[in-house]
């Protein structure tokens, strides 16, 4: 295997077939004291079913568990494809090295005590070793990896999990620890668990591009603290649902910037923007994203449309509203419904959409109408619902659910949602077990099957098409005459001109020296905008350097006279170059900007403008680079978007929104911030009225 290094967008992936599908595993540090990891983790391996041959390396035990020891890796007399290595972490570098030679092909180091505890230098050389010899690193400092389809428990966690179809993959060892067990406890499956700790090597990136080709999987889960490489990290591609759980959302804001509109790009919205950008679902709590990935695991959900079957009225008037609050709609059809609900109900239940069965409902009055409702194309899922009587068995009504289910071919997604105690939980308990996601609460699984449907949307949306031109030279050297010139902005009129050249459409506008030069070029452009320019004022309006709507060539006369009083008095020292004229644009008021983020590079941000960008922190990001479908969807993401579409007045202008979104895009790694506020929008197009530009 050729070995390869870690680059910010090359290839550079390694094969995980060792770590997930290996014919031996060595265990290093298999002590025979069971208060050790190593030993825990070498009884996992064995106890679990592990097929394949293991190979405890040990310096001084002679075996264990039954098992020979050897007393190194390169003392194994056999082939080793997997090495997992629990030792000092003074002696992990040596043992990799010894894999390496031996031709392991991933190694899983336990070991903490590298890069989270300062050590980094010695985990650069478990990189470098790794990279060497072409072998996959995962860890350190993790609790190990689960692979079901090869009954392959490698962790100091729960022996016992069953197999599903969720790989989850997590920052964090101790919390995969917790959930390992909590999932065993309701019955949920994984087909892989795999705790990647400091990200050395094998990243979420990895992890979900191999699960992309991996049938066992259907769902990957990732627990994420942060990113090493952003960059990289918008390269991943998926082919599946990927549920993301990123912790640190109130560290918004973290980053410093020049301009006010860069202040607002808080790493966690840039965080959501990569999620969004790349198709990944994100979720809240640790309860949301297993649920979700639970519902992902499950047939396709084409539509919105759901049915509910409940045995009661109150239960199913929650889950009404749960479902449309997750913006899904219950089927409405009458005739139809009372033609397939009306034979399995009593007179009294009710077949309007939630099917009422009534609280006398056993298993047999669910079972049929679940077989009637499922082979049906009316709608896109189904939610059955259950409140616990004492004259009905909870389980019995899974077992006919679940029966019915499989005979239908799982045609559909169902979930189901069962409020009562033990028995319930019981029966909530046996449809997970039949990859039938039951929850406690009706909000579970309307959110669930809102997250199913999400996916279908993102898969079927349309492709982007990222543009990645460069700035035009004359742009390139404006922004270089004034760095030459020892300035850290552009001046208004050199911003506008940068940005007309990048294909940002500007209003018509005049610079002029001086009131003379003001009165013969503003004769073109009443009603107009006059504002200051000075390389030492870039807050402008708190300068007293903005007049608006100014009409005619006297008013122009008394507003700059007043003007140029006022900012002498209020910057005292600043150099006067004269002034920007600038058409007066209508519409609403937008903003957009480029800036950088310390992890993903350069961003771009959109949202509401003029004061309103500040007030309601209204505003949206994507990562450079993206095309026009993205710059769409950026718009889309506003809260705000209904303004934009018109709402009680006038519309703003979304293609030419999008052009100024792409355009914007030429000047990252030239410049340092872009901030276009406002933008003016309407039927007429888009125009920057007001840019500023960091150098
Ligand atoms: N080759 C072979 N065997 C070796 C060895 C080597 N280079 N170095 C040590 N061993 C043996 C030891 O002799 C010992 O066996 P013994 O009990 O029969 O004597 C066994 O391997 C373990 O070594 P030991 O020195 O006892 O270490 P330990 O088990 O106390 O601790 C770690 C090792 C890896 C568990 C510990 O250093 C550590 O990092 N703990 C934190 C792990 C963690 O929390 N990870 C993150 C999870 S979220």
């Amino acid at each position: 295997m050729m070995p390869s290094g870690k680059t910010a967008e090359g290839p550079r992936r390694k094969n995980l077939d060792g770590l997930f599908k290996p014919r031996s595993v060595a265990m290093v540090g298999a002590s025979a004291d069971p208060h050790k990891i190593g030993h825990q983790i070498l009884r996992n391996i064995v106890e679990g079913g592990f097929a394949g041959e293991v190979y405890p390396v040990n310096a001084c035990a002679e075996a264990v568990l039954g098992l020979k020891t050897f007393p190194s890796v390169a003392a194994i007399p056999h082939p080793v494809d997997f090495a997992v290595i629990s030792i000092p972490a003074t002696a992990v570098a040596a043992c990799m090295e010894e894999c390496g030679q031996k031709g392991v092909q991933a190694v899983a180091v336990i070991t903490s005590g590298f890069a989270e505890a300062g050590n980094i230098e010695e985990e650069h050389k478990l990189k470098a070793i790794a990279d060497r010899y072409g072998m996959a690193l995962v860890g350190p400092n993790i609790l190990g990896v689960v692979y079901s389809p090869s009954r392959l428990n490698a962790t100091f966690g729960p022996r016992d999990m069953a197999s599903g179809g969720t790989a989850f993959v997590s920052q964090s060892g101790a919390l995969a620890i917790g959930l390992m067990g909590w999932a065993v406890m309701e019955k949920m499956g994984m087909s892989a668990l795999v705790s990647i700790g400091n990200k050395a090597d094998v990243d979420e990136r990895d992890l979900i591009e191999y699960f992309n080709h991996d049938e066992h999987v259907k769902v990957t889960l990732v627990y994420m603290e942060g990113l090493k490489n952003g960059r990289d990290f918008m390269q991943t591609r998926i082919s599946k649902p990927v549920v993301m759980l990123k912790v640190g959302r109130t560290q918004r804001g973290a980053r410093a910037a020049a301009s006010h509109t860069g202040s607002l790009a808080g790493s966690d919205q840039v965080f959501d923007a990569a999620f969004r950008q790349l198709g990944m679902l994100r979720a809240d709590t640790f309860r949301e994203a297993f649920n979700w990935a639970r519902a992902l695991a499950l047939p396709p959900m084409p539509g919105r449309k759901v049915l509910i079957i409940t045995n009661g009225g109150g239960i199913g008037v929650r889950a009404t509203d749960e479902c449309e609050k997750a913006g899904l709609h219950l089927l409405d059809d009458p005739e139809w419904l009372e033609e397939t609900f009306r034979p399995v109900m009593p007179s009294y239940g009710s077949t309007k959409n939630p099917i009422d069965l009534t609280g006398g409902a056993a298993a047999d009055k669910y079972s049929q109408a679940f077989k009637s409702a499922v082979i049906s194309d009316k709608f896109d899922a189904l939610l059955v619902l259950y409140c616990e009587t004492v004259i009905t068995d909870p389980l019995a009504i899974a077992q006919g659910v679940s029966r019915e289910y499989e005979a239908a071919g799982r045609r559909k997604p169902v979930v189901a949602a069962m409020v009562g105690g033990e028995r319930s939980r019981q029966a909530i308990h046996f449809l997970n077990q039949q990859g039938v996601p039951a929850f406690t609460s009706v909000a579970d699984a309307a959110s669930s099957l809102n997250a199913l449907a999400q996916w279908h949307e993102i898969s079927s949306r349309e492709k982007d098409d990222p543009e990645c031109s460069q700035a035009p030279r004359e742009a390139v050297r404006i922004v270089e005459q004034a760095r030459k010139e020892g300035r850290s902005a552009l001046l208004e009129h050199e911003a506008r001109q940068v940005l007309e050249l990048c294909g940002v459409p500007v209003p018509p506008a005049a610079f002029a020296r001086d009131l003379d030069e003001a009165k013969l070029k503003a004769a073109a452009l009443y009603p107009l905008a006059m504002k200051i320019a000075s390389p030492q004022i870039i807050h402008k309006s708190d300068a007293g350097g903005v007049a608006v709507n100014i009409r005619d060539e006297s008013e122009l006369a008394e507003k700059y006279s007043a003007m140029m009083k006022t900012v002498s008095e209020r910057v005292p020292d600043a150099q006067i170059e004269g002034v920007n004229l600038v058409q007066m644009a209508e519409g609403i008021e937008c903003a957009a900007g480029l800036s950088s983020d310390p992890q993903f590079g350069p961003v771009v941000m959109f949202g509401l403008g003029g004061v309103l960008v500040e007030a309601l922190k209204d505003v949206a990001f994507r990562i450079v680079p993206f095309g026009r479908v993205e710059a769409g969807r950026l718009i889309g993401d506003i809260k705000a978007r209904n303004i934009l579409d018109g709402f009680r007045g006038a519309r703003a202008d979304r293609p030419s929104l999008v052009q100024i979104l792409c355009a914007i895009q030429k000047l990252a790694g030239l410049v340092k911030e872009v901030d276009i506020n406002p933008i003016r929008s309407s039927e007429k197009g888009s125009f920057a009225v007001d840019a500023r530009i960091i150098l």
